[in-house]
């Protein structure tokens, strides 16, 4: 594995001409995404800025275009009419200016009348590498661009620690103002939310509070990417809790969480109705986001990041890494969230699957399952050894995920293997694969589960105990993948 200084990861992109040699390489890799965004050179984590804006889908992701590394970060913008054909569109935003020297960090957009405004953590740091993470802003411009303000909207708080980022602003129609929720940490490296409110989006910003969630005072180090959003009359609170292991989830200690319960902005209390959940089983999903201005109040968007810091994965030796999840429709039933994809993706089936036993190395998948345990194991070898496995157990209401067969082994240490929980009888999968990476959802949504994969080219086949029945189609290209910078 490579090495990198800081000097490296931290150069600033002068031009394109920059990094052509290796955008021209990375294309040739085998691993490259066909329906799902990927960076178009480097590293790519959270999706950042999603929203509907004038009938076009505006989403960024954090970048790093150097390598596999994280690094200098600025946002890499791309553009969709139907969330499932994706353009390049360039730099979104450059760490060009003295508060956001090192790094155009997380944040969100909204849709406002003619404008769309980006809110962003521009990470500046001292000479001596002390950090102070600002809270600024950025209205996309005639040419596609954002143009930032001069100045940021407000500076960090110094009764929580230098962890305060990832701005994610909501319009609260009864308070007739906007409101901007950050993650943070308390002083004693605690996880929590602050929160700001403005009547107008680009100034007036001041602090309301710390977000109250009853239960939650100690629950991770840091809250990364907090989304609040309200689904059906139910409020949904979801975020990125770090630094803790959380039972059932191996050795890692990144997450993504949800609570659904009721938002009172008065107090500044989020009330859970019940435990919190994962928003997805899987090894790799993170950072996820809601698009906003999205017009339906009975469901929301949700992307993530197909990684999870401090991990690495195989593509590192071919100077890019990550992905986007798929967008997600998000709903809330029974007290849970259904997520589904969504139904234009099946805009992009092919031909269906051969039945011969062998997958294509972009298809769906639907799984029918029959009742009580069984298993599955995608891309084995010929003699259907390997593979990533899944085990159902119906009296441990649980589908197990073991990737631990696959040629091509990462993460080890943080675990291969992990449960997928499935509170009503397992029915149906249905399965998005892509050239790195598998979504899996089951029974309609109930749970699903994310992770890289990287077959190698004695693994296309699969195995399923009888009774599975499965089909399934190719998937279209629908990404670009176009050098645009
Ligand atoms: C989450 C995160 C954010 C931060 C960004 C930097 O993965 O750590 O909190 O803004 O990544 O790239």
């Amino acid at each position: 594995m490579k090495e990198w200084t800081r000097e490296e990861r931290y150069r600033v992109l002068k031009g394109p001409e920059d990094i052509r040699d290796l955008y021209d390489r990375i294309q040739k890799s085998v691993y490259r995404q066909t329906y799902h965004v990927q960076p178009i050179t480097g590293l790519s984590s959270d999706p950042n800025g999603f929203a509907l804006h004038k009938g076009t889908w505006h989403l960024c992701y954090q970048w790093c275009p150097w390598g596999a590394v994280h690094g200098l970060k600025y946002w890499y913008h791309v553009t969709s009419p139907d969330l499932v054909h994706w353009q390049n569109a360039g730099i979104g935003l450059a760490p060009d200016r003295d508060y956001d020297n090192r790094g155009t960090h997380s944040g969100s957009a909204i849709s406002i009348g003619d404008d769309l405004v980006f809110y962003y953590t521009g990470n500046h740091r001292d000479e001596d590498w002390t950090r102070t993470p600002y809270t600024c802003a950025a209205l996309l411009g005639a040419d596609n661009r954002p143009v930032k303000l001069d100045q940021p909207l407000f500076g960090p708080r110094d009764d929580h620690s230098e962890h305060q980022r990832d701005p994610k602003v909501v319009w609260n129609e009864q308070k007739q103002r906007f409101y901007i929720f950050i993650g943070a940490q308390r002083l004693d490296k605690r996880g929590c939310v602050l929160v700001y409110e403005s009547e107008k989006p680009l100034e007036g910003w001041r602090f309301a509070g710390e977000l109250k969630v009853p239960g939650y005072e100690s629950f991770g180090g840091m809250w990364e990417c907090p989304y609040i959003v309200n689904i059906s009359g139910r409020d949904v609170l979801i975020f990125s809790p770090q630094y803790t292991l959380l039972p059932g989830r191996g050795e890692s200690t990144n997450h993504n969480v949800y609570l659904i319960g009721t938002m009172d902005y008065d107090t500044l209390t989020f009330t859970p109705d019940g435990p919190y959940r994962h928003l997805d089983y899987g090894f790799d999903f993170y950072a996820a986001q809601g698009a906003a201005s999205i017009g339906d109040p009975d469901k929301a968007i949700l992307i993530a990041w197909i990684g999870l810091p401090d991990n690495h994965y195989p593509t590192e030796e071919e100077d890019w890494e990550g992905s986007l999840s798929l967008p997600r429709e998000l709903r809330v039933k029974g007290g849970k969230l259904l997520q589904t994809p969504l139904a234009a993706l099946e805009s992009l089936r092919g031909a269906a699957l051969k039945p011969n036993g062998t997958l294509p190395a972009a298809c769906e998948l639907e799984i029918a399952c029959p009742d009580g345990d069984f298993e599955i194991a995608l891309f084995t070898r010929e003699d259907g050894s390997g593979g990533l496995r899944l085990s159902y157990d119906a009296a441990r209401k649980a589908c197990r995920v073991d990737r631990s067969g696959m040629d091509k082994r990462f993460n080890i240490p943080v675990g291969e293997v992990l449960d997928m929980p499935v509170e009503t009888p397992l029915k149906k999968l249905r399965v998005f694969v892509d050239r790195c990476s598998v979504e899996i959802f089951a029974n309609d949504g109930e749970s699903t589960f994310t992770t890289h994969l990287y077959p190698t080219d004695r693994e296309f086949h699969y195995t399923a105990t009888e009774g599975v029945s499965l089909r399934g189609w190719e998937m279209e290209r629908a990404v670009t993948d176009e050098f645009v910078v």
